[in-house]
């Protein structure tokens, strides 16, 4: 038997303490011995809840317990769950967590540990919620050079996209309390709108693929907030969907690493991916394609993540699980300026002389209109670099607004 415990009992934390109880039988005959929860810490009381016995509010009966070898951090945030991983992995406990926050801003660092300790700090369910990423990319792809993964990496933000496409009008602020109510989005929700979630979790992937650590605040990161009923407007009537992206690409000049909207045509694979999925694209110099997709957020496909990491702990007992990123330098991204797209802009009719010799001085832009949208027109450039896009924008003056194409 080897004993555990859960720190945090929100929506998470309960997940797991829920799936170790559902699925005992077949856990334990996977992990080849039994699996206990044996401490769960948080403040709060739950009368009625079956966590009611195993409940504690001092972290110190988990942290000086040496029967527990198994530690889930489900807290979120950083500074305790920073603080009690270190104190963890120090007593010799085996961590593993949903925490992207925390693994992409100290996961070097609690692996180190972790490797002085002879113990292991596993973290599937930061990236992907129930889609097994990284133990594909630590276990499974391990013959290939990988050089691109592009996902779909945040499941409120898609959810919301999803919805606004499929419910015509139905408002971003009610949507994004619907994703609140279900579980799926950050108590900040600016973390999933504005795109640094997912920002967190290309960078955790990356450092994977490429070894050395992908600090998330250099990627460049831009979210959802702008995207309007309006801009799903002219997508859809272009046959295209609006998804949020997030991409590392090792290129010539070196690694380049993105989280943006873009508009995705049918024949894209992440095109089709709705809702709450989340879906990874890998590249892998002998694999080719390879997409990784399923539930990305929420209670249980979280958890079941996390109690797959938990059952990898119980099988490595006393053994150290290999991961990709070891490396201790950083890794400097390669800019993005010079990348060339085409995108998608809108203005306000009036404008469309201006537009015309500003976007395609040598050419002529075809306008696409949408009946009720009286007032504008939107247009597709030519490629552009990113520079080269910025530059022009600055010497039109005001778009209403502008998506990249894929
Ligand atoms: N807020 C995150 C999401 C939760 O919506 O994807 C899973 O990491």
């Amino acid at each position: 038997m080897i004993k555990a415990a859960i720190l945090g009992y929100g929506t998470v934390g309960s997940g797991v303490f829920n799936v170790i109880k559902e699925n005992s039988e077949l856990i334990n005959s996977r992990a080849g011995q039994e699996i206990e929860i044996k401490h769960v810490l948080d403040l709060r009381k739950f009368p009625g809840d079956p966590v009611e016995s195993v409940l504690t509010d001092n972290f110190e009966d988990i942290a000086d317990d040496p029967e527990v070898k198994i530690v889930v951090e489900v807290m979120g945030g950083i500074g305790a769950a920073y603080e009690f991983t270190k104190r963890c992995l120090e007593e010799g406990k085996n961590v593993c967590t949903s925490n992207k926050e925390l693994v992409a801003e100290h996961g070097l660092e609690l692996m180190r540990i972790a490797r002085e300790n002879d113990v292991n700090y596993f973290f599937e369910a930061s990236c992907g919620g129930g889609i097994p990423i990284i133990r594909a990319l630590n276990d499974c792809l391990t013959a290939d050079d990988i050089d691109q993964i592009t996902g779909i990496l945040n499941g409120t933000t898609n959810f919301i996209l999803t919805e606004m496409t499929q419910n015509d009008g139905v408002s971003f602020s009610k949507v994004l309390k619907q994703a609140q109510a279900n579980g799926f989005a950050e108590r900040d929700p600016s973390a999933d709108i504005d795109g640094y979630d997912p920002a967190r979790k290309i960078a955790i992937l990356s450092s994977i693929i490429f070894g050395s650590s992908v600090d998330y605040k250099d990627i460049y990161t831009e979210g959802i907030r702008k995207i309007s009923a309006e801009d799903i407007k002219y997508a859809s009537t272009m046959g295209y969907a609006v998804k949020l992206l997030a991409e590392a690409k090792k290129t010539g000049d070196g690694v380049r690493a993105y989280v943006a909207p873009f508009l995705l045509d049918q024949n894209h694979p992440l095109y089709s991916i709705n809702g709450v999925m989340n879906a990874v694209y890998v590249h892998g110099n002998m694999l080719g394609d390879a997409v990784f997709t399923g539930a990305g957020a929420g209670s249980l496909p979280t958890a079941s993540a996390v109690v797959a990491d938990v059952i990898d702990a119980a099988r490595h007992d006393g053994k150290r699980a290999y991961c990709g990123w070891r490396h201790d330098e950083k890794l400097a991204l390669a800019s993005n300026d010079g990348i060339k797209r085409r995108y998608l802009v809108r203005i306000y009719t009036e404008d469309q002389g201006k537009a015309n010799s500003v976007f395609a001085p040598d050419g002529f832009l075809d306008t696409i209109s949408i009946g009720d949208l009286e007032e504008e027109v939107a247009f597709i450039t030519p490629e552009l670099s990113e520079k080269d896009f910025e530059t022009k924008e600055k010497a039109f003056g005001k778009i209403i607004s502008r998506i990249r194409f894929y």
